[in-house]
């Protein structure tokens, strides 16, 4: 028992100190078409944020070409993105983390 806890702390410690942070991949896979606050050839985060969930934000990443439909784009320009959970957790939470405040 005590082994299996172990191994458990171990692998947490790991995928952690693997793990890109939301910035980080931003920084390598979404800059050259994304800014966090200004639009440049897509969305700013800000917007996305202020419009989606965490699920259409996760589905739109991993599937561009039949989710940009639904998103009702006229044309579907981002590239899908083949990420591990965890990046596609932190990219995410990155993007959400610029919603604005509701007043
Ligand atoms: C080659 C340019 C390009 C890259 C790289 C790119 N995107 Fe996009 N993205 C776009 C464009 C253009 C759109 C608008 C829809 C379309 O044309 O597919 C878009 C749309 C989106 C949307 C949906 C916008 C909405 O209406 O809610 C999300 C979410 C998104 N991108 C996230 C990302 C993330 C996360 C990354 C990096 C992993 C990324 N994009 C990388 C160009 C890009």
């Amino acid at each position: 028992m005590k082994k299996i806890s172990f191994m458990i702390l171990i692998s947490m410690l790991t995928t952690s100190l693997f793990a890109k942070s939301g910035k980080t991949v931003f920084e390598t896979y979404c800059w050259g078409c994304h800014h966090q606050t200004a639009v440049a050839f897509g969305p700013s985060f800000e917007y996305i944020a202020s419009k989606r969930s965490a699920e259409e934000i996760r589905a739109m990443i991993t599937n561009p070409k039949e989710v940009s439909k639904i998103f009702e784009y006229k044309r579907n320009a981002m590239p899908s993105f083949q990420l591990s959970e965890n990046n596609l957790t932190a990219i995410t939470n990155y993007i959400l983390s610029f919603k604005k405040e509701q007043k």
